[in-house]
């Protein structure tokens, strides 16, 4: 990985927000009590985060999920200064990579932290206060008995439906068929989400471009690059049967 040029903790302070310190009990996804409509979500506390308060505005806030180096968010903050942008990575190494060059280019609009990004949302997110959330080639998890790692489960898409508005949009995309199937048969089933559509492309990196760093490399190799986007409607949030089970 290359390396990005070095801040100190304090440099980078403003392009992250600093989670505050909550006793974690049991696994995110482990017996945990499931997102029923706004039964789970936090009622807003000195421990949620005021995104006007974050950004010092009021403009709307898109979410991405495992934002690795941050290309997505890079791109997107940069080409839409009216939007802000929260990036969750659980790998402090890619957090702070991502977050050196928020810095460099003294972006106001990008903020980042380091957490497992269901239990930020469930702990630290409220209801509806979010237009949309991004999740960009997950990590696969391939082995049987480590899927139940996998970030986007039901009871993810569950707590993402309820963080986001009505009319706001939940964006997927992955180069692993299989698990593109699964996330979009959850979403599928939700009453919380209609879908504006769906593709699976092979074009070139010259032809289709790419958003992500895991995006260009699959173009790279001609691996087919499934993606999906659904509206928030006003359906009620529902935890859909687990594929894993
Ligand atoms: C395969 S990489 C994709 C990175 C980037 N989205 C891209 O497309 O280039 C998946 C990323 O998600 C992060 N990740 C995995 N599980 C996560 C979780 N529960 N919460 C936040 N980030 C997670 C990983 O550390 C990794 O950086």
């Amino acid at each position: 990985m290359r390396k990005p040029r070095r801040f100190t903790p304090e440099e980078l302070a403003p392009f992250q927000w600093q989670m505050p310190l909550t006793r974690r009990s049991g696994a995110w996804g482990v017996g945990a009590k499931p997102a029923e409509g706004t039964e789970s979500a936090p009622p807003p506390t000195a421990a949620t985060i005021d995104w006007a308060a974050l950004f010092g505005n009021a403009n709307p806030v898109e979410v991405e999920v495992g934002m690795g180096k941050g290309l997505f968010l890079l791109n997107s903050a940069t080409g839409r200064p009216d939007t802000n942008f929260f990036g969750i990575e659980i790998v402090r190494k890619y957090q702070l990579y991502a977050t050196s060059r928020f810095a460099v280019r003294e972006l106001t609009n990008a903020k980042t932290v380091c957490a497992d990004a269901g239990w930020v949302f469930q702990k630290f997110v409220t209801t509806g206060s979010v237009s949309a959330v991004h999740v960009y080639f997950p990590d696969p998890w391939w082995k049987a008995r480590h899927k139940k790692r996998r970030v986007f489960s039901p009871r993810f898409a569950a707590e993402a439906a309820r963080i986001t508005r009505v009319g706001g949009r939940l964006l997927i995309a992955t180069d692993v068929e299989e698990y593109f199937g699964v996330m979009t048969g959850i979403v599928r089933s939700m009453p919380a989400y209609r879908e504006l559509g769906s593709e699976t492309s092979t074009g070139s990196l010259e032809q289709a471009g790419y958003q992500t760093n895991f995006e260009r490399k699959a173009r790279q190799k001609g691996t087919p690059v499934c993606r999906a986007q659904f509206e928030r409607t006003a359906g009620p949030v529902t935890v859909a049967t687990d594929p894993a089970s």
